[in-house]
């Protein structure tokens, strides 16, 4: 394919190769819900249990990605999109190279999941609700945005002043509510080794 003078230069290792290497396969595990209901929470965890499994992975975190990669962006419809996009294209690279993928973004709209999907590809793609509810994740409020959203001092909020739509058939859905970390684990493992 050539695309404005770019071509695509054929590499001579195939994912499988990469993959049974690792005695893996590189699947994304998409975390979406609100901010603070339990994401990063999960991920950071998983990814512990993973590793002590003997599997290799790593986490692609909202919070922590805006740090580094995605730093010029904000909260408008567009920024979020492009957060997303830039997130499953790093995903997707990370998955061919052999990597289970954790990735924990409130990743708010359908559409942009759509497109996450459509990125990682279908077959590698496990969407996950951790459906807490937004007066739950409001009384938590770990970073004090909620009050500061409801105050008016934070724009777009998901949530209070931007939306949020749920999946419409995640693989798995987590009210962290109602699930410990333990029970939460053990489901997610399975989600991801599920062929
Ligand atoms: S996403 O919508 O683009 O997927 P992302 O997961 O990267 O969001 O970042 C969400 C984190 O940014 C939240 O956990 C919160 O700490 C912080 N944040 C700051 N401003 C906002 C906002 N307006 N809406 C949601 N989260 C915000």
């Amino acid at each position: 394919m050539v695309t404005k003078g770019i071509v695509w230069h054929q590499g001579i290792v195939a994912r499988n190769e990469r993959e049974a290497l690792l005695g893996q396969t590189g699947v994304t595990i998409w975390l979406t819900g609100l901010s603070a209901s339990g994401k990063s929470t999960l991920a950071f965890a998983l990814e512990r249990r993973l590793l002590s499994e003997g599997k290799a992975c790593f986490t692609l975190d909202g919070d922590n990605v805006r740090h580094g990669l995605n730093r010029n962006l904000g909260f408008s419809s567009e920024d979020r999109s492009e957060n997303i996009r830039r997130v499953a294209e790093v995903s997707r690279l990370m998955n061919e190279a052999g990597l289970i993928v954790i990735v924990a973004l409130i990743s708010p709209l359908r559409s942009d999941r759509a497109m996450a999907k459509e990125i990682i590809g279908v077959e590698h793609f496990r969407e996950v609700y951790i459906s807490t509810p937004l007066e739950a994740c409001e009384a938590r409020d770990p970073k004090g945005l909620y009050v500061r959203a409801r105050a008016g001092e934070l724009a777009e909020f998901t949530g209070i002043s931007s939306p949020y739509e749920h999946p419409t058939s995640p693989e798995l859905i987590i009210n962290t509510l109602e699930t410990c970390v333990d029970s939460a684990l053990d489901q997610l493992c399975g989600v991801i080794m599920r062929k």
